[in-house]
């Protein structure tokens, strides 16, 4: 595991698209398992510039998310699949043939997450997994004392993650009790993974990672496991004495 500590949100987007690009310069048509959430928002600007700039290109890449919550249309202004679409897809005008989300709204939740395994499965497998990190340890919906052997699922969230959701809404929205989530062996299985880490509210999770020691109750100690993984970490410069 390789970590890169940053002080800046511009390293923090240029350290991530940087390994970005490298993945793409080395494999055009990749398969990326792409996170949400407020950490990978200045990666995503990121990308959309150096795109702009003609310095990247996600066209031939193969896009999928991490997650989803449960009884979401994708059309759903709160859905993770729209958040990628307004963050990313439709900034980069991405062709949708080469996108698959999670279909929140799903009739059968449990044949939805069977598809979504084959539908990567089919694609080759996922090259450059990114994460984001919940504060209590969550992998994208992987939520503390999950299971380790389990692909796309269905889960129920904890109240914490739910009340943390509620609260960037100030309540306005009733946050789903379930959601859709790439499993830990779904993860495990990327190629290459890139976790990345900014808030202060994720010191106790960050300490459970640093510890190096796998613990089910810190989902994100998993990624322990995984064969190529690179952890980039915003933390505020140290005070001048
Ligand atoms: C949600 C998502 C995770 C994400 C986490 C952190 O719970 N399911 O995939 O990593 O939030 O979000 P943020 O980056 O806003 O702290």
């Amino acid at each position: 595991m390789r970590i890169l500590r940053v002080h800046t949100a511009e390293e923090f987007a240029g350290a991530a698209a940087d390994l970005v690009a490298g993945q793409l310069q080395v494999k055009p048509r990749s398969v990326f398992a792409l996170p949400t959430g407020n950490t990978p928002l200045a990666l995503y600007e990121e990308l959309v510039r150096r795109s702009r700039l003609g310095r990247l290109s996600l066209a031939d890449a193969r896009i999928f998310n991490l997650d989803e919550y449960r009884g979401l249309a994708p059309t759903d202004p709160h859905s993770y699949a729209a958040f990628l679409q307004r963050h990313l897809i439709m900034p980069l005008a991405l062709d949708q043939e080469r996108v698959r989300l999670l279909g929140g709204d799903a009739t059968d939740p449990l044949v939805e997450c069977r598809d979504y395994d084959a539908a990567l499965t089919a694609a080759g497998g996922i090259d450059l997994c990114i994460l984001g990190l919940g504060a209590n340890g969550h992998i994208a919906f992987n939520e503390p004392g999950s299971a380790w052997d389990e692909h796309t699922h269905v889960v129920q969230l904890t109240q914490s993650t739910r009340t943390r959701h509620a609260n960037e809404t100030a309540g306005r929205w009733q946050v789903p009790t379930q959601g859709l989530t790439l499993g830990i062996a779904s993860i495990l299985a990327a190629r290459q993974t890139l976790l990345l880490i900014a808030g202060a509210h994720k010191e106790a999770a960050k300490a459970a990672l640093h510890r190096g020691v796998e613990d089910r109750e810190w989902p994100v100690t998993s990624l322990l496991r995984a064969p190529n993984v690179t952890v980039i970490e915003l933390s505020e410069p140290a005070q001048a004495p």
